[in-house]
């Protein structure tokens, strides 16, 4: 068996992560730089200046890194960094500073596909065997995948529109959720989550169930989102809100919200079930679904995910919130899943380029 120490690089968005990881997923040393503040500010991520704050940080988290993991880069057998998808002024910046590693250590590089890597992690904190069913949820993506072996995913569905992390994103602007003290520093998928485990009535707002008439297993968040503006529209003549004000029923609305987006989920989900058994896509006996992705933080839908997996057969597995949302640790540790495989691991700099999709 393949050992070795891999270090990682991750700016495909609004965090600049590096770790350092050993076959044994034994995490070495990480260290993490977020630009959520400055992007929540802005009200949405601005792509030159995601740039200008990874290439301010990059040195550091990775020196910190290596100094927390007490090793030198000539100790790595490799350096991974996300190539795609993602912002490509923010990609650059890492795959650049991956380049310059590889280049001074004469190490190899690895190219990483970020969504691989979200797919992966959980394999470094319990055993998870290919194949499995894979829902990646977050704030650019939403996909429900097979994962047949390290480089091999069969795409059972996406979202056709928004991703549901970026629809929750979006909700709490609307809501206006940040001028409440309490909410301030969080996402916006946090920051509905705790809105709604304050309402009182989860039900006071009605929400459509879209797609269930689709027969594949794609997503859309376009329904909810249009929903959520009605409401706010309707809220906001009806109580007089102006200006900063929140409206009234603000709790209730997150709650709906959440719920919607979680029964959009959980029944394309079950669809994507339906299809794997009838394709015999994974063995009878024992079949997992990892669920994975900023999205899957969230402990409303992670218990509503449980009762689909208890009532289709199948053992739930999800990596503990700090490895679900963008990280160096997932990079390197998909490093070494490459390493071990013997899958794209190259010294031809000059091969290896940045792809926003
Ligand atoms: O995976 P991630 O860190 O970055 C992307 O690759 O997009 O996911 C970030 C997304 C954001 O949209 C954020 O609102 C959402 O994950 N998120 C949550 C929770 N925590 C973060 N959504 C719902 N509930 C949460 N607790
Ligand atoms: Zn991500």
């Amino acid at each position: 068996k393949v050992t070795g120490i891999v270090l990682g690089i991750e700016t495909s968005c609004d965090d600049t992560g590096c770790a350092i990881v050993d076959s044994n997923g034994k995490i070495l040393g990480e260290a993490l730089n977020s630009q959520q503040q400055i992007h929540l500010n802005h009200g949405g991520i601005i792509p030159p200046i995601a740039r200008d704050l990874h290439k301010q940080h990059i040195e550091h988290v990775v020196h910190d890194a290596l100094r927390i993991a007490s090793i030198e880069l000539s100790d790595v057998d490799a350096i991974a960094t996300t190539v795609k998808p993602g912002l490509p002024l923010s990609l650059v910046v890492g795959m650049n500073y991956g380049k310059h590693l590889s280049r001074t250590s004469g190490k190899p590089l690895i190219p990483v596909h970020h969504m691989e890597a979200h797919a992966l992690t959980i394999r470094m904190v319990q055993k998870v065997d290919f194949p499995f069913l894979v829902l990646l949820i977050s704030g650019g993506h939403c996909l429900l995948a097979v994962v047949q072996a390290v480089d091999k995913f069969l795409l059972l569905g996406q979202s056709l529109d928004d991703a549901p992390g970026e629809a929750f994103d979006k909700a709490a602007r609307r809501l206006k959720l940040r001028n409440l003290p309490e909410f301030r520093t969080l996402s916006g998928g946090r920051a509905i989550e705790l809105a709604a485990s304050k309402s009182t009535d989860p039900q006071a707002f009605e929400f459509p169930m879209v797609m269930a008439q689709y027969r594949d297993c794609n997503f859309s968040m376009a329904g909810i989102k249009n929903c959520v503006r009605r409401h706010i529209l309707q809220q906001e003549k009806l109580h007089g809100v102006e200006g900063d004000e929140l409206i009234p029923d603000v709790f209730n609305l997150c709650a709906g919200i959440q719920m919607a987006v979680t029964r959009h989920l959980c029944q394309r989900l079950q669809r994507g079930m339906e299809f794997v058994t009838l394709q015999n896509l994974l063995p009878r006996d024992n079949k997992t679904l990892v669920l994975s992705g900023g999205v899957a933080c969230n402990t409303f839908i992670k218990r509503a995910m449980g009762l689909v997996c208890q009532h289709m057969g199948y053992s739930l597995a999800v990596p503990p919130p700090h490895l679900c949302t963008d990280n160096g640790i997932m990079i390197a540790w998909n490093g070494i899943e490459r390493l071990c495989a013997d899958i794209g691991i190259t010294h031809d700099l000059d091969s290896v380029d940045i792809d926003s999709k």
